[in-house]
This record gives C-alpha cells, structure tokens and sequence, in this order.
C-alpha cells in the first residue's frame, strides 16, 4: 500500500511550528506506523524539521530499514529512553513535544533527568489521524469487507450446544482465511442473558435455543481495523426479543442517516438516544453511540454527549446503539460509516434484518 509518508509528516511539522516546538517524541505503536511505515512496537521516532531519526533496537533494525524511508536508523543497546536522550542532545533540540498519554510516569522523569535545558512538553498528535487519505479508506473498506465475509459464513457454524468461544473461534478464523491479520480488538461473543454485558467477550458458556447471540468483531487490513456488531436468534424470536430488535435497528437506521460531514457528534448521539427514549429503551442504552477508528479501534471523535466536535467528511465512525438488561440480556447493531458530505456511506454490509437460525 503505497502511504503518503512525506505528507504525514509534513503535517506533524506544522504540528511543530504551531506548538513553538524544535522536535516530537513519537511513541505510540500505531503513530510510529503512521508516520514511518513501521509495523513492530519498542520503537521511538524523533521528528524535527531537518531531521528524522528512528531508534530500535537489534530485533527491528533490519526491519526499520525495510520498511521506512528517509529515517535515520539508529540502534540501542542500552535503553531506548537512553539512547533517545543523547539522540536529542546530537540533534540540539532544545524544545520538545512527546505524547503524554502514552509515555509513562517514569519514562518521563529518565528522560528529564538526562536532558537538564530541555523543555519537554504533552502534545497530542492522534488528531492528525483523523481523516482518512483514499489509501487509509481503501484499507478500512477491506477490513470490512473480510468481516461480512466472515459473518455470512458463521451462521452456518451457530447452533445450539455450540460455545462462544467457538464461535469466536470461527469468525477469527474465518477474517484470517479472507486477509484479516489479526482480530481488530477481543471479539465479542455473548448469547442469552450474557447480552446484557457491552463488552461480553467469548466465554465457554453454550448457547441456547431461543437465545441472542451478540457477535462484534473487526478485521484488520494494512493495520486497519473493521468494527461490525450483529445479534441474531438461535431458532424463534420471543415478542420481547422481536420488539427490542425493532426498536435497537430503528435507532441504528436514524444514525446512518444523520451521520454527516458538519453535523455535532454531540446531537447526532442524542438524536438516536431519542428513538430509544420514544421505545421506552433509553436507560439501558449505557454508552455512546460510537466512536472513530483507524489503525485504533477507538478513536477520536466519539458520537458521545461528550464530544463538542462536529463531524468532518472521510473520517470514519461506528453507529452502534445497543440495550442491554440486567437478567434479560440485549443486542446491539453496529456498523463502520464512510462520514461524507452527502448520505454517509455504511462499510459494512452484512444484513440487519431480524436474523433466525
Ligand atoms: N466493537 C468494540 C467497541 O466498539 O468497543
Ligand atoms: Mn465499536
């Protein structure tokens, strides 16, 4: 996949110049990935404006070299935190950004104590990430794509007696099979009254005649992930079961068609709320509508009451209401969406009709 490195770069340069920085500590895995090509982790980017510097260590070094461009490769042997210091003593930056949600208490405090007249400030660059280029759209499209594969080909596998995990066995199996390189995120299996856990992930609990199943699960292509839910019904649905579906995929629906480029992340999280207010289902929905993602699977923005943002065309987001009720279970339908000026476009294209098995 041919990544438009230099402009990345380009763009945290300007990042540098409005926060009166000399360099960035780049140290995140997937922005390492993002502005250098690099797919391993232990890994330290130092960007400045006439320089760019990579330190690794013995493991990654011919790997640095494979996959980056117009990095100097440098290898440590005695500490990456070390090795960065004297990097950013050679470089004589004086005024330095690094990433404060991700390097840690001590790594900070080494850092300082070995580099006395530098200034060393939080900044935060996972924003630079957050439209998506054709390449990074293109990516996302596939990864949604190996996972509609995969659920199409799952039901077949869903019965009773079998376990979650098995089930989440399959599916990981099955994304591998159609490209995926690894899960995008712990896949979630939760069937019956387990429904009632958001984030219920596989257990060897077996599934049940009469029961939901909530499969979320996300594939991932070139370091980017899918985001999909689907909850279908082993055999018939009960009344209550058809009846909170209805309600659960009519929320879902009204998001994909407010999803646009301008509109409040904020509103568009309580337009839907508000369909299931109307269904008398609002309190068990008990988290915000979605999120962006990328080479994370949780991004920023949110569709969150949180989020003062508004929405901006390529980005990319899930719309993913879900109720969940304590001894009763629940479901949830999400989908991956194409934010665009216009209709938003859905990734993801694995039916949403009431699914019996
Ligand atoms: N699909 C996992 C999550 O959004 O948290
Ligand atoms: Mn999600």
């Amino acid at each position: 996949m041919n990544f438009n490195f230099s402009a990345r770069i380009d763009n945290l340069c300007k990042k540098i110049d409005a926060e009166n920085l000399d360099a960035v500590i780049v140290y995140k895995a997937a922005n390492v990935y993002y502005f250098s090509g690099f797919r391993g982790d232990s890994s330290i980017l130092l960007i400045g404006k006439n320089f760019r510097k990579f330190i690794t260590d013995g493991r990654y070094t011919e790997q640095a070299k494979l996959q980056t461009k117009n990095f100097e490769i440098v290898e440590q042997r005695d500490g990456l935190f070390k090795k960065l210091a004297e990097e950013i003593k050679i470089s004589g930056a004086k005024n330095i950004g690094f990433e404060g949600r991700v390097v840690t208490f001590d790594e900070y405090t080494s850092l300082k104590e070995k580099l006395s007249g530098v200034e060393l400030k939080s900044v935060e660059i996972d924003s630079l990430r957050q439209i998506k280029d054709a390449a990074e759209i293109s990516c996302i499209r596939r990864a949604c794509e190996i996972a509609d594969k995969a659920f199409a080909e799952v039901l077949n596998f869903i019965k009773p007696n079998v376990t979650e995990i098995e089930v989440a066995a399959e599916l990981e199996n099955l994304m591998r099979r159609y490209g995926s390189e690894k899960p995008a995120f712990d896949t979630i299996v939760a069937s019956g009254i387990r429904g009632s856990l958001p984030h219920g992930t596989a257990t060897d609990k077996k599934i049940s005649a009469g029961e939901f199943v909530t499969m979320d699960f996300g594939a991932m292509f070139n370091g980017y992930c899918s985001d999909m839910t689907r909850t279908i019904c082993v055999g018939k649905a009960s009344d209550r079961q058809r009846e909170i579906y209805a309600a659960v995929l009519d929320a879902q629906l009204h998001g994909l068609k407010i999803i646009k480029s301008g509109e409040s992340c904020k509103a568009i999280d309580s337009a839907v709320r508000e369909k299931l207010y109307r269904a008398g289902l609002d309190k068990y929905f008990t988290h915000s509508l979605g999120h962006s993602l990328g080479l994370e699977i949780h991004e920023e923005p949110r569709l969150s009451r949180l989020c003062d943002k508004n929405l901006a065309a390529n980005m990319i987001v899930t719309d993913e209401p879900g109720v969940y009720i304590e001894k009763f279970g629940g479901l949830r339908v999400e989908d991956t969406v194409l934010v665009k000026n216009g209709a938003a476009e859905t990734l993801t294209n694995s039916p949403k009709n009431l699914i019996e098995i």
